[in-house]
């Protein structure tokens, strides 16, 4: 097996933290949350879907034996955020880390959206960033605890990408948001960081972002220089690292974790190949996904 599908952090590496993970109980949040497990923390999971984040929560703690609260909040509602914060320090007794995970995504030519479509986007990237960003500072400048932020953020964040705008605008928010806050509360021992990653595969950001329709056309290995896509261990064994105090000299800064597939520019800007036709079709792929998703939810 390959070396980066290891664990990479040494055992105990974050016992005694707590961590909040946005978006935790699918995709690389939950990868997160798994290693974050094996190696200590207590992990506090939240999204929309609490069925999901049940689910997740005992699977993870069957694997790791580690303590998982699973809780609801949508993090576009301070409310619902306080919430998480107090559930959090409720159970565990104080919170350490946040990693803003949670998004939402889909391809499409930026003329075809509604002005709700790019709302939805901006706000679960955006303001659920800051929103919980900003309700972890306040609370950790109060207890005078040295927390640590992670965002997950993207390679277009600063390259732009044509056919993800409403990420893209969203996530250079939260990318520069890293940056002037890693400035401004490093006098409180804060911590804020954030990882881009290239391509990792995982079902929410595949059924809307790489259609079957455009698979087989545009395969990553052909455009990674790397030649394949990220492995979930090797996101989780930055994302520790990041969280852990052996990074304490490191914030404010956005490391790409994506094989050197950025060096091409613009992420999603190969699709402009694709025709007015084969957008209908990608545009009832990816609402069809997002209709099964939340007909499994009923
Ligand atoms: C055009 C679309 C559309 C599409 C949705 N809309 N899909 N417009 N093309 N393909 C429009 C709808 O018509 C509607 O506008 C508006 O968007 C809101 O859609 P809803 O389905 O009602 O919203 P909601 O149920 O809140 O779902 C939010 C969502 C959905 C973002 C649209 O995809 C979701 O729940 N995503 C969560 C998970 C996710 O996206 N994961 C991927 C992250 S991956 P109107 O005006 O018609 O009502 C990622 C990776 C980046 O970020 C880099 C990868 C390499
Ligand atoms: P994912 O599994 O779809 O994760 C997105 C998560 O966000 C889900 O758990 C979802 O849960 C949650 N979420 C959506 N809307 C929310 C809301 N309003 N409030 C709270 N939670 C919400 O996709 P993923 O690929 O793992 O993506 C995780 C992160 O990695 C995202 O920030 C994404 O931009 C980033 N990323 C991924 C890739 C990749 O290749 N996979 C590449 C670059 C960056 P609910 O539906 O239950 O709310």
């Amino acid at each position: 097996m390959a070396n980066y599908t290891q664990p990479m952090l040494r055992d105990g590496a974050l016992v005694g933290k707590t961590v909040i993970v946005t978006g935790g109980g699918t995709g690389l949040g939950k990868s997160m949350s798994k290693y974050f497990l094996e190696l200590g923390a207590n992990v506090v999971i939240c999204s929309r879907r609490l069925s999901v984040l049940e689910t997740a929560a005992k699977e993870l703690t069957e694997a790791t034996g580690g303590k998982v609260l699973p809780v609801v909040c949508d993090v576009r509602d301070p409310a619902q955020i306080e919430n998480v914060l107090a559930e959090a320090i409720k159970a565990f007794g104080r919170v350490d880390g946040l990693v803003n995970n949670s998004a939402g995504n889909f391809i499409s030519p930026t003329e075809r959206l509604s002005y709700k479509a790019i709302d939805v986007v901006v706000d679960i990237v955006l303001r659920g960033t800051y929103y919980f960003t900003l309700a972890l500072g306040k609370y950790w400048i109060e207890n005078k605890i040295a927390g640590t932020v992670l965002n997950i953020s993207t390679t277009y964040a600063w390259t732009g990408s044509g056919w993800v705008v409403p990420s893209s605008i969203a996530k250079a928010g939260a990318l520069t948001m890293t940056k002037s806050l890693a400035y401004e509360w490093g006098k409180y021992g804060i911590r804020l960081n954030a990882i881009a990653p290239g391509p990792f595969p995982t079902k929410g950001a595949w059924d809307r972002l790489f259609p079957v329709e455009l698979q087989e056309k545009f395969k990553f290995e052909n455009r990674i220089p790397a030649g394949r896509t990220g492995d979930h261990q090797e996101l989780a064994n930055l994302a520790a690292y990041l969280m852990s105090d052996f990074s304490s000299y490191i914030t404010g800064e956005c490391i790409t974790l994506d094989g050197g597939e950025v060096l091409a520019g613009g992420q999603f800007n190969f699709l402009r190949e694709v025709t007015d036709d084969q957008w209908d079709t990608i545009e009832k792929q990816i609402k069809d996904a997002t209709r099964a998703q939340k007909k499994a939810e009923s």
